[in-house]
């Protein structure tokens, strides 16, 4: 049949943004081209910068091309403080609110330089569209007020994203971290991160969410921890912990704690998933600091996409961009952040020449 002959091409949305985006976006280009997969690469706008010259953070324009492909690769935007530029909203916030990309996963692994924990490797699922970021803030008179927004419905749909993801963990497939997992056959146990004993109601209704799809996942244990021990025990041992279930507020702030055991932003990576799409984005941002330089750290942004390989069903892909950073890493190529003095450019070159 003719139709057997078609080549699907998969397209992905290329979206830089501000700053060290434009770095490390490029670099994230080369990588996945270098794989011989026929990738197809559609740029798109969005963030500080073309808001500047358009009046539009993200438009439309970027939308639907993030819709079509079904998959991006974002780098990072700049936010103005606050009141600087009217009518200015966050392209990712945007992002997460149009697809409704209500899981933010956040691994967490190490790597092998010194600037790494070793035997680190959690994942960290955080609930991306309620809670403390539900944009229901007011002030009445001297009081200032957030609402604190937490639905059934948006917890069992995060808490089968964890477990969805701790099943996929166990299973020995080309998708499995790239680290030896020591507890492998042991099972794998998916930590729900609360605060219950004074957030009654809200983490009270989260909890009993997380517990009531825990019983679905008989293969899957399931324990449940204070955010406040949670932020000590991440520090004081991490390699105990394997997947971790949390509230918007608690994933962003435990999510940069825990980079930090491996190397700290540069490093990290996450995809923000929905039903229908996903967005795939270094956990750090704009870096004003460094952009421009030509010294970011592109891991963090290579990993991601890694991850998005994993998530069109290209795992042994991922897993050869994930061998070859460890390489390029393990042989010192990196960056000035993690003690390095490499430059984006001859970091990326490595990794492809390792892939
Ligand atoms: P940041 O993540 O941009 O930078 C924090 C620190 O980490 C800086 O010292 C920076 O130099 C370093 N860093 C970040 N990425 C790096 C990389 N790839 N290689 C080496 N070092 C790196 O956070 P910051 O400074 O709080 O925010 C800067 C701008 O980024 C702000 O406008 C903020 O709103 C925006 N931002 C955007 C995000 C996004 O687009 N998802 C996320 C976080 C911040
Ligand atoms: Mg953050």
């Amino acid at each position: 049949m003719i139709s057997g002959l078609e080549i699907m091409t998969q397209r992905i949305c290329i979206i830089p943004g501000d700053g060290v985006g434009k770095e490390v976006i490029p670099a994230v280009v080369e990588v996945l081209g270098s794989l011989g997969l026929g990738l197809e690469f559609v740029e798109a706008d969005a963030g500080f910068e073309y808001f500047q010259r358009s009046g539009d953070a993200i438009p439309d324009k970027t939308l639907a091309e993030i819709e079509s492909a079904g998959v991006a690769m974002f780098g990072a935007t700049s936010s103005p403080t606050t009141g600087a530029a009217p009518g200015y909203r966050s392209p990712i916030l945007a992002m997460r609110k149009a697809f409704d990309l209500y899981a933010n996963l956040r691994p967490v692994q190490s790597l092998p330089g010194p600037f790494s924990r070793p035997n680190v490797d959690l994942l960290i699922v955080r609930e991306n569209t309620e809670g403390m970021y539900a944009g229901r803030e007011r002030r009445e008179g001297d009081t200032a007020i957030a609402e604190r927004v937490i639905t059934a419905s948006g917890s069992e749909r995060i808490a089968r994203a964890a477990f969805e993801n701790a099943r996929k963990r166990k299973t020995p497939t080309p998708a499995l971290p790239r680290l030896e997992r020591r507890r492998t056959g042991e099972g794998v146990t998916v930590t729900v991160v609360h605060k219950a004993n004074v957030l009654k109601v809200t983490d009270g209704l989260f909890r009993e969410q997380c517990l009531k799809v825990a019983a679905e996942f008989p293969e899957i244990a399931v324990k449940e921890m204070l955010v406040d021990a949670m932020a000590m025990r991440l520090v004081r041992d991490p390699e105990n912990f394997d997947v971790i279930v949390t509230t918007n507020l608690f994933g962003d702030i435990l999510s940069d704690e825990a980079s930090a055991l491996i190397g700290g932003l540069g490093v990290a990576p996450s995809a923000n998933v929905g039903e229908r799409v996903a967005v795939f984005e270094p956990v750090h941002g704009s870096a004003p600091d460094i952009a421009g330089q030509g010294i970011a750290n592109p891991i963090g942004a290579i990993l991601s996409a890694a991850m998005l390989l994993d998530h069109i069903g290209q795992g042994d892909a991922a897993q050869r961009v994930r061998r070859a950073v460890d390489v390029t890493v393990k042989d010192g190529v990196v960056t000035k952040d993690l003690g390095g003095r490499a430059r984006t450019g001859e970091v990326t070159r490595t990794v492809i020449g390792n892939l």
